[in-house]
């Protein structure tokens, strides 16, 4: 195996999908973060969490607007989460799902608008379209099925389950905190030798994970990143064959750059199917 993909293959990956998920990139960003051991590392768009499991710090605050990614997540680390739960619950709505098919992952959906329970979160995520988690002005979740109705097999829930023991065992003994709060909480009190880890939704491409984001909310996460005394390292798509990220250069382009080429298996839009270059922009 060349050294490459063994670095790929020791990636922790969450169990929850999302369009931007930095799995891929997770090697390059191990690469090029440094850590202080005593500081904590701070991320205010965590999303499905693949980067901190893989940098596994000691003391993290892990934000995200998205309430269900943070109550899944706080209910693996309290324990009413487990691999056993998740197995139950996957197993018996994935009968019902072979059974109904499309009008049964509606209802699930609609359950899940009115309970907001984590599960559900999950089951949605795992059985609708390329993973994608899209809210609609309400708040309501609005991904349509994935139009397989044996999605989950034996095998999938398995590896599904052993998603969850993974996460659950590297949080074991850390001092993390996940929060659901606005972004601008996580530059509250970081110091010099915290790191803050940024991957906010992009400006110019589809950003309907929970709300919008618009460029003066952009501009502003610059300034706070420019402001605050601890290290930063933004992730930033650069440019694809289509378009150049003029925001990059205009507000990023004292912080340092790393290039890589990646390319997006999730996401709706052909225009973001096709090899893009990221950025991590680090400032120290
Ligand atoms: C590009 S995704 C992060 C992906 C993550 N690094 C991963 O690999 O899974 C951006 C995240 O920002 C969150 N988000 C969007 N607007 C936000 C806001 N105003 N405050 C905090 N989080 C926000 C979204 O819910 C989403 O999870």
């Amino acid at each position: 195996m060349s050294k490459l993909n063994m670095e790929k293959s020791r990636v922790l990956v969450p169990p929850i999908k999302c369009q931007g998920i930095k799995t891929k990139i997770v090697p390059f960003i191990k690469e090029k973060v440094k850590i202080n051991e005593n500081g904590t590392w701070i991320e205010p768009f965590v999303g499905t969490g693949v980067v901190a499991f893989n940098i596994a710090p000691k003391r993290a605050k892990l934000i995200d607007k998205n309430r269900y990614v943070i109550a899944f997540y706080q209910g693996i680390q309290n324990g009413t989460i487990t691999s056993n739960i998740v197995r139950d619950f996957l197993e018996f709505h994935g009968r019902e799902l072979e059974k109904y098919g499309a009008e049964y992952y509606k209802k699930m959906r609609e359950e899940f608008n009115t309970n907001g329970e984590p599960l559900y979160f999950l089951f949605l995520n795992r059985s609708d379209f390329n993973g994608m988690i899209r809210f609609n002005r309400q708040g309501n979740f609005n991904v349509p099925f994935c139009q397989k109705p044996n999605r989950f097999t034996k095998a999938y829930i398995t590896k599904i389950c052993n998603q969850v023991s993974n996460v659950a065992d590297i949080m074991k003994g850390k001092d993390w905190i996940f929060e659901c709060c606005s972004w601008q909480k996580a530059f509250e009190n970081a110091s010099e030798i915290d790191y803050i880890y940024l991957d906010p939704p992009y400006i110019g491409r589809d950003t309907s994970y929970v709300g919008e984001w618009p460029e003066e909310e952009a501009i502003l996460l610059a300034e706070y990143a420019h402001k605050t005394p601890a290290n930063v390292c933004l992730s930033m798509w650069k440019e694809n064959e289509f378009r150049k990220n003029n925001h990059l250069f205009e507000f990023w382009s004292d912080f340092t750059w790393h290039e890589q080429n990646h390319f997006y298996h999730i996401g709706a839009k052909e225009s973001n199917r096709h090899p893009m270059i990221e950025v991590l922009a680090i400032k120290r």
